[in-house]
């Protein structure tokens, strides 16, 4: 059980929480395709995965192309023989009022975070259901609620939960799971390049008032992919403080 030997593919992992979660699950025994379209951080997070006694291979894809991520399992596929776990977690953010918004941010980040996570799911998906098991954690983010000068993330972030619950309801009968961690505010890059002051308040409007740590996000991410979760499907799990209670 757990998910020894099971292997998995994390998205965006050259970085961040990504990096956190693929050292988390080759902790846990997993064989771990690091992906990121940089391919320097990806052979760094992925050699010191090996260097540590884990198992990892670092895959360049951009998730945004059919070819790379169909390349993508393929390799891991002649590399491992299976793809059991898919953690769909690149993302981009490029925030500003809706009106000063230029449309190639919000193609960037509508494409990173959703258009990516539906090519990567639909590139396992075939995989997953013919050995009948699988396990995906898309990465959302508490902001699909909504905040202001967010319209480009909240949206393709809500177009996860869309994606999950459709996918959790199509292959629940295949064994394959669809859940979704939704982070608050992280330490990891993505939420350190706000500008300070934003940095402040949204710590502030928590009911934990601190940052979350890529740990917290790999926990949680871990409990989706254990073998034994298996009567878990179409959930978010929000480790974001309690702030999307407030
Ligand atoms: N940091 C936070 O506070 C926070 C909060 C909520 C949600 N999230 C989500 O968590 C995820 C990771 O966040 P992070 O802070 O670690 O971000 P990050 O910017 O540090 O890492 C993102 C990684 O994705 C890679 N990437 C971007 N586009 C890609 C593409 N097209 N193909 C392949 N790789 C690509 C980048 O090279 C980078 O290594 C994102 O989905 C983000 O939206 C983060």
């Amino acid at each position: 059980m757990g998910i020894v030997q099971k292997t998995a593919i994390i998205t965006g992992a050259g970085n961040g929480i990504g990096a956190g979660i693929a050292v988390k699950l080759a902790q846990n025994g997993a064989n771990v395709v690091v992906n990121d379209r940089n391919e320097a951080d990806a052979l760094k997070v992925a050699s010191d995965i090996n260097a540590a006694g884990g198992k990892a291979l670092a895959i360049k894809a951009d998730i945004m192309r059919w070819d790379e991520v169909k390349g993508m399992v393929d390799e891991t596929l002649r590399s491992f023989g299976t793809v059991d776990l898919l953690v769909n977690n690149a993302g981009a953010l490029r925030d500003n009022s809706i009106l000063k918004m230029p449309e190639k941010d919000f193609d960037l980040v509508v494409g990173t975070c959703l258009k990516g996570s539906w090519l990567c799911c639909k590139a396992v998906l075939g995989y997953m259901r013919a050995q009948q098991f699988g396990r995906i954690v898309n990465i959302s983010s508490r902001a699909w609620l909504g905040n202001p000068g967010q319209s480009s993330y909240s949206a393709a972030k809500a177009g996860i939960v869309g994606l999950t619950y459709a996918l959790a309801l199509e292959f629940a009968r295949h064994g394959v799971t669809v859940n979704i961690v939704a982070p608050g505010f992280i330490e990891a890059p993505m939420a350190r390049r706000l500008p300070p002051e934003t940095q402040e308040k949204v710590i502030n409007a928590q009911p934990i008032k601190r940052p979350g740590r890529v740990q917290d996000i790999a926990n949680a991410v871990l409990y989706f992919c254990d073998e034994e979760t298996s009567y878990v499907t179409g959930q978010i799990l929000y480790v974001d403080g309690g702030r999307h209670v407030v």
